[in-house]
């Protein structure tokens, strides 16, 4: 049973474990969390893993399909990405856009060293200025948003099926919240991965190298480093889990036997049981005529859907209704 052993101010991230580790029934813990300068660093690697097709899938549409894109978005334009992470596929489209006219690319990251990535792999593109915020998505969006001159267009980006991080509720009340800092004019790309076979889907999210577990385990590491915690990291396994009802992998750390742990900046002390686990993360996966269906119910447009068919992966251009 959780215990609170100490009471005071406490950060967001503290106050986030305190709730998701102390919740009765499924512990977890939110998926941003993933993301410390260890995290980044290991995203970065399972983007190359040959099992995690995700993200070159995504790339392959916009390195093909960049001009014809970009050719439906109104100039002059300002480019914001939610949740860049290094940016390296996005220079695609800031390559097409700034053909045309020089071009303000405003990358909104919580993780500082991704965002830090971002800027080292795009400021070097020709007539682009990157311009980043270290905030979460909405409150960068509306800053970006703030920014923007008279006569000016935006053009969001959500690559890397990030939406899937969100359940289907959650994810559609997110796009409303997109669409509700936007104008007519502007327009968002928005990058979901598709269904495909759940073999493929669990090799992907539990590479044989160990990268996806040691990127899970690794919130718990920094749970324990940031907040006095003393998660014994040797006890918890990586387990990614298809959910056949909701089309999502999850993401897990199960612990090998049962043990206590103290996370003294949240003040709890958690029991947790053998074979019991904490939720890290999901990924959901969409079919593309969902994708038109959910975009028209948060108030979207959808104008066109490009695909990769080597790892089932689209891109979809929405505009305000
Ligand atoms: C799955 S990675 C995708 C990175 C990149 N867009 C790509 O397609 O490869 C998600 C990125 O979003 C960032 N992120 C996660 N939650 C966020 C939030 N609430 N606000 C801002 N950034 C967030 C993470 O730091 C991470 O870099």
């Amino acid at each position: 049973m959780p215990q609170a052993v100490t009471a005071g101010p406490v950060t967001e991230f503290a106050e986030d474990v305190r709730t998701g580790l102390g919740k009765w029934g499924q512990k977890e813990v939110p998926f941003k969390y993933l993301y410390d300068a260890v995290g980044s660093a290991l995203f970065e690697v399972i983007s190359l893993l040959p099992e995690y097709g995700l993200t070159r899938a995504g790339e392959r549409i916009l390195r093909k399909y960049a001009e014809e894109i970009t050719a439906r978005i109104l100039s002059p334009v300002i480019v914001a990405e939610l949740g860049s992470g290094s940016g390296k596929k996005t220079r695609w489209i800031l390559e097409a856009i700034a053909r045309r006219q020089p071009t303000d690319y405003h990358p909104i990251e919580i993780s500082h060293s991704a965002l830090t990535m971002c800027r080292r792999e795009l400021e070097h593109l020709d007539s682009v200025r990157v311009l980043g915020f270290e905030a979460g998505y909405l409150d960068g969006l509306r800053k970006v948003a703030a920014r923007r001159q008279e006569g000016q267009h935006l053009l969001v980006l959500f690559l890397g099926s990030s939406i899937g991080n969100f359940d289907r509720k959650q994810g559609e009340q997110f796009l409303r919240r997109v669409r509700r800092v936007l104008r007519p004019g502007d327009a968002f790309l928005l990058a979901t991965d598709l269904e495909k076979p759940v073999s493929q889907l669990l090799r992907a999210y539990d590479d044989p190298l160990g990268v996806t577990a040691a990127f899970n385990l690794n919130v718990l590491a920094r749970i324990n480093r940031e907040l006095d915690a003393n998660f014994d990291l040797s006890c918890f396994r990586h387990a990614a889990r298809y959910n056949a009802q909701e089309r999502r992998i999850e993401m897990h750390l199960r612990s090998t036997l049962a043990q206590k742990v103290t996370i003294r900046k949240a003040g709890l002390t958690v029991a947790i049981q053998e074979g019991e686990t904490i939720w890290t993360e999901s990924s959901h996966k969409y079919s593309p005529q969902e994708v038109i269906e959910m975009a028209g119910r948060a108030g979207f447009e959808c104008v066109g859907q490009w695909f990769d068919y080597e790892w089932p992966f689209a891109q979809n251009l929405l505009i305000p209704a």
